[in-house]
This record gives C-alpha cells, sequence and structure tokens, in this order.
C-alpha cells in the first residue's frame, strides 16, 4: 500500500490539482488518501452528493423563497480536464448575489459547473429516490458577507452556497443553457477557454419556488464541508444535441487527448444524520400537524439536555414551554457566541459550537420523529 502510494505523488511537473480522476487508482475511492488537504473526502460525515430519498425529507414552513439577481453577466467556460468551469468575471456593478431560501448570508455567484454521463441514464451527482439524470449544473457562489474570495470561503464555515439543477431530455431547452451549450465545441480540450457574454443565471432556474436543501460539501477535492446546497424541484431542460456535444469533450489536450470526460460525477455518499429539508408542504391539509405543536407536546416532556459535551452550564433552567424553551437555548447560544468571540483558544471555541449544535439538532429530530407518524 505504501509503495502504492508513494509511486502515485506527483512529481515537479504536476500540481495536485491535475491528481485526481473520477476513475480508478486516482478515482473518488482514493481522493482522501492522495493528499492529506483531502481528507474529508473520506473521513468527512457530511458529504455530498447523496440520494434524495422522498420518504425521508422534513417539510419546514420556516424556509422561504429563494433569491437570485436577475443581472445578465459574462464569464469565461474553460475545459478543466475534470469539468466544464464557468468562471464569472470579477464582479462589477453587475454582480449576482444568491440570498434568502434557507441562506442566512448573502453569496456572490462565481462559478458554474457542469457534470454528465455517458448515457441518459446517468450523469448527475444528485439522484432522487436512487435515479440520476443526464447532467448536473452547479451553481456556485460564496459567502460574501463574511469573505473576500472563493479560496478563502471554501474552507470556512457557512462558505459556500450551491444551487444544483438537475438537467432533463426536452425538445424545448432552456435558452440561457443554450448559450453555455454553443460553446462546448470551443472548448472540447483541456485548457481551452470561451468567452460566454450576457448570460442569465436566473434564467437558467427552473420556474419553481420549491426546493430540497442539506448541508454537505463540495464534490470535488479537498470535499470541504462548507456547503449548503439547494436543489430545485423541477429539471432545467437541455437537448439531445446539447448532450451530444457534452459527450465529445476530453480530458486531455489536443495531442494527448486521454480520454472522454463524460461521467464526471461522484458516487453518492451517506447521509448520516442530517435533515434533508423542504419548503414542499406534502399534507397543507392536515392543520392539526404543525411543528410548533409537535414542539409543544415534545418540549412538556424532556427534561434538560446534559451539558457533558460544554462547560458552560445551562445559564437558565429548561421551562415547560415552548417558546420559553428556545428563547431560554437562544440565550445560552448568544453567550456562548460572545465567549467564543473573545477566546483565544481555538479548540474551546470549536467545542462549544459543536455542542450548541448537537444541541439544536437534537430538537429538531425529536420533531421529525412525530411529524413523520402524524
Ligand atoms: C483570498 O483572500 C485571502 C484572505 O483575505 C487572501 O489572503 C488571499 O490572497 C485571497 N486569494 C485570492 C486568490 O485572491
Ligand atoms: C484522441 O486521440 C486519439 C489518438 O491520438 C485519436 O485517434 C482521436 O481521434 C482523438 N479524439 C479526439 C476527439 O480528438
Ligand atoms: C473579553 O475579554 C476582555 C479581556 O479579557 C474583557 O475585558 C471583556 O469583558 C470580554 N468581553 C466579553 C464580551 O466577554
Amino acid at each position: 500500500m505504501v509503495i502504492v502510494f508513494a509511486f502515485l505523488v506527483p512529481g515537479f511537473c504536476t500540481t495536485w490539482s491535475e491528481w485526481w480522476s473520477y476513475e480508478g487508482i486516482s478515482g473518488p475511492d482514493f481522493w482522501g488518501h492522495l493528499n492529506t488537504a483531502w481528507s474529508l473526502c473520506y473521513k468527512g460525515k457530511k458529504q455530498s452528493p447523496i440520494n434524495i430519498d422522498p420518504r425521508n425529507i422534513l417539510f419546514d414552513p420556516t424556509l422561504k423563497h429563494l433569491h437570485v439577481e436577475k443581472h445578465r453577466v459574462s464569464g469565461t467556460l474553460m475545459n478543466t480536464g475534470h469539468d466544464l468551469k464557468l468562471v464569472l468575471d470579477e464582479p462589477s456593478s453587475h454582480a449576482v448575489y444568491i440570498s434568502e431560501g434557507p441562506y442566512t448570508y448573502v453569496y456572490l455567484v462565481r462559478e458554474i459547473i457542469l457534470h454528465f454521463g455517458s448515457v441518459d441514464s446517468i450523469g448527475s451527482e444528485h439522484t432522487i429516490d436512487d435515479a440520476s439524470y443526464p447532467a448536473e449544473i452547479q451553481i456556485i457562489g460564496y459567502n460574501a458577507d463574511l469573505y473576500g474570495n472563493m479560496t478563502q470561503a471554501v474552507t470556512s464555515p457557512n462558505g459556500i452556497a450551491v444551487i444544483a439543477l438537475l438537467a432533463q431530455v426536452g425538445k424545448r431547452p432552456n435558452r440561457e443553457f443554450d448559450l453555455i451549450a454553443q460553446s462546448i465545441r470551443d472548448v472540447r480540450y483541456k485548457g481551452e477557454q470561451v468567452r460566454i457574454r450576457h448570460l442569465s443565471i436566473s434564467g437558467m432556474i427552473p420556474e419553481t419556488k420549491e426546493y430540497i436543501t442539506y448541508d454537505g460539501s463540495l464534490t470535488q477535492p479537498g470535499c470541504h464541508e462548507t456547503v449548503t446546497w439547494v436543489i430545485m424541484n423541477k429539471p432545467i431542460y437541455i437537448t439531445h444535441e446539447h448532450l451530444r456535444e457534452l459527450r465529445g469533450v476530453m480530458q486531455g489536450d489536443e495531442a494527448n487527448n486521454k480520454t472522454t470526460m463524460e461521467n464526471n460525477c461522484r458516487p453518492t455518499m451517506p447521509v448520516h444524520q442530517r435533515p434533508i429539508r423542504t419548503n414542499i408542504n406534502f399534507e397543507s391539509s392536515s392543520k392539526s400537524c404543525t411543528m410548533e405543536r409537535q414542539m409543544h407536546y415534545q418540549v412538556g416532556h424532556a427534561t434538560p439536555p446534559s451539558n457533558r459535551l460544554s462547560n458552560q452550564p445551562l445559564a437558565t433552567p429548561v421551562t415547560t414551554t415552548t417558546l420559553d424553551f428556545i428563547k431560554a437555548l437562544r440565550l445560552q447560544e448568544s453567550k456562548a457566541t460572545k465567549a467564543e468571540l473573545n477566546s483565544t483558544n481555538t479548540a474551546h471555541r470549536i467545542c462549544s459550537v459543536a455542542a450548541n449544535v448537537l444541541f439544536v439538532c437534537l430538537l429538531f429530530t425529536q420533531t421529525e420523529t412525530i411529524l413523520a407518524s402524524c
């Protein structure tokens, strides 16, 4: 094993970013072993993509409608050898921001990445009830409230927002995607680039207010767990013609074209305990089945959560009504946050955050269980 990996270490003429692929010994199963900076690819438990099991998604009435600004933007479409990536120009006055939806911060759109398959039954990274789509278009933004650029945001909490569009073959293709598709033949080989002008990102997003959201990771090395995903509940339509162009794209340059790029999708990863939330109200008719009532019921029987993960004692006694319980929780959280900001001890900081997050998750999970049975 040691010999194999020593053999894999790239030489002076290659960089780490070139040293991974979607198959074989440099494929997804090995990403986490190729470079210590990518260890989350195999150690991480909040990885992406995932399969969305419709039976396990949770209606969250607090989710807002997603907001994407309507400006047209320009950028450079490039063949990276791993994918086709549209990198938008440095934002001037016409930047496109993503906000609302599940997002507390405002995200600046910087890139769009295309994943696609060799046949229509594979290609998307996310799957719905174990079914794949022929392609997936990922609109990627970074948290512009907190960070200065993509590089910094990728490794930072709440750093990245990705809107995933699952592509379906249809006779009337999305016009904005068509703008990109017309340039695919110009980026057939690695390193090739072409300008894309006056693209409407909001026009590429299918007209629906419904989406699914969860916390996950980048789907390429280093698999950082800093992404809040939104998967729109309607497909974007593309044509067979578009897919044919995509399937002609190569991983290498013209002199050494290696093999085709198709099937550049990471297999789905375990969901573990993550809640997969949606604003699709499957049971809107059932008025008696609201979050609030269920939480009230649950909290009335709850015992104060154990403190074993946190050094901080509960500041306020746990009371019996929902509202007071949540208030007490918030008070404790805000105290912890202030202490964190002041603390120089990073380890302590991470632990206290983790304890608070766990606390909230427990509450959430209990609610999910009860809701599912009513
Ligand atoms: C991104 O921001 C960080 C922190 O402000 C800075 O150190 C770094 O040079 C920036 N990187 C790029 C590519 O601009
Ligand atoms: C890729 O390279 C091989 C061998 O040089 C060649 O036969 C083939 O036509 C090339 N394919 C493309 C799409 O350039
Ligand atoms: C932060 O630390 C300083 C110095 O130790 C202290 O004077 C200040 O009250 C602390 N602030 C908060 C919000 O805890």
